[in-house]
């Protein structure tokens, strides 16, 4: 059952929630997960207020993570690792082996997630709903994981001093097994995907008491993944890059980039532009980029997904008519990689820019020279690939990518 906040609620800077299909409207005060048309629930600040204080030259002086801004996250006592402010590499070397126009791609820069604690840009959104999950006062956490998310949340948790549960597919990288157990989360395999292990929370949950923490099923993880579109706009001095590709499972971070825009302009930050969002997924699991190309408005869900790239193994996700709404607001695309690719442009990236990708980033370069042969992407364009994980939690994948070259 919701239990109220300790302290009164007028003092968070979280005004409300609000549906994001039917506008409803939430207490954010106390423990809050879907909304009763099932759709999810996003937090809705004073921007206003906001603004007053979170300025270019304020974040000057801020500490180097996450929380700099404060004004636009829930205002509790952050559970921290120092998550965030992960540096944004200008990649002149992979861009120069993309032909676009009559040149190549110059304004190629690559956000790497990977430095993250826990190693990926789960950590953003780990750190929100834990900090707001210790505030309500919840007695144990709970989610379904492809992988990194389950890392993540293990690591928060016990920072937190919260048990954890972590329910993922048996053949999840063992990196995330590792990291799970080694948090002293307890560590549930399901012969199955995301899908199944979702399930399988949604069931439990009640009766053993957990609070889920699934993707988009509380309404704090969007806020801290949307911080991601706060630090392009604050690298790039102030303005935001024309086109972000980002590799989709879930979708958060696609929505909470969206969602940051959004507030940036209502702060007066930026206009009505928006950088074009390209949702970038793997072949054998692309329910978005087929859903983008029929021209639909909601995903089916996609049969017998397969990939190496875990976090992109989501065949049904939540947020799809978000994700393709934002699509079609910013004028961007979806496309499909396959494993190989991925492998292939892994390699590349590492081996010209010292960067050693997940897969899921791996695939953004694919996705990037595609587009930019094609014409969709302009020469003079400056492009953001995100790499959302490390590449070390994929040993066996880059292990069997790698086979043949070593030289003895
Ligand atoms: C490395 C990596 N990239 C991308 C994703 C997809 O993330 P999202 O749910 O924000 O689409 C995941 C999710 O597990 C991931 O681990
Ligand atoms: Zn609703």
């Amino acid at each position: 059952m919701p239990q109220p906040l300790q302290s009164a609620s007028q003092t968070s800077n979280i005004v409300e929630l609000e549906c994001s299909a039917c506008g409803k409207k939430y207490d954010a005060s106390v423990e809050q997960h879907l909304c009763a048309c099932g759709k999810p629930l996003l937090a809705r600040y004073d921007l206003r207020q906001a603004a007053k204080t979170l300025t270019l030259e304020a974040l000057k002086s801020r500490p180097r993570n996450l929380w700099r801004y404060a004004e636009v996250l829930p205002d509790d006592p952050p559970i921290s690792l120092g998550e965030g402010m992960t540096p944004l590499v200008h990649v002149k070397r992979l861009g120069a082996g993309m032909p676009c126009g009559t040149g190549h791609l110059e304004n190629l820069y690559v956000k790497d997630e990977g430095l993250n604690p826990t190693g990926s840009f789960k950590a953003r959104g780990m750190t929100a709903a834990v900090t707001r999950a210790k505030r309500l006062g919840v007695k144990a956490l709970a989610a379904p994981t492809a992988g990194n998310a389950g890392g993540a949340l293990a690591a928060y948790a016990a920072a937190a001093g919260i048990p954890a549960v972590i329910v993922m597919p048996a053949d999840t990288p063992s990196a995330n097994v590792m990291e799970c157990q080694a948090f002293g989360a307890k560590v549930v395999k399901l012969n199955g995907l995301i899908s199944d292990c979702g399930k399988y929370v949604a069931e439990h949950k009640e009766r053993e008491g957990w609070y889920d923490v699934s993707t988009l099923k509380e309404p704090y993880r969007v806020e801290g993944k949307k911080t991601m579109g706060y630090e392009l706009w604050e690298q790039f001095g102030g303005k935001l890059p024309d086109v972000i590709f980002y590799p989709t499972g879930g979708g958060v971070g696609l929505i909470g980039m969206c969602k940051a825009f959004d507030e940036m302009q209502e702060m007066g930050w930026i206009g009505a532009e928006r950088p074009r969002m390209v949702a970038v997924q793997a072949s054998g699991c692309a329910p978005i980029v087929r859903a983008w190309e029929a021209r639909q408005n909601s995903a089916q869900f996609f049969p017998n997904a397969a990939t190496i790239a875990s976090g992109l193994r989501v065949p049904g996700p939540l947020g799809d008519q978000l994700i393709l709404s934002m699509l079609r607001q910013t004028q961007g695309t979806a496309i499909a990689v396959s494993d190989d690719e991925m492998l292939h442009a892994g390699r590349e990236l590492a081996s010209l820019e010292g960067v050693l990708a997940a897969p899921e980033g791996a695939a953004t370069v694919v996705a990037a020279r595609k587009l930019a042969a094609s014409g969709w992407i302009k020469l003079q364009e400056t492009v953001v690939l995100f790499n959302t994980g490390t590449g070390y939690k994929y040993s066996e994948a880059w292990q069997k990518a790698l086979q043949g070259t070593v030289h003895s």
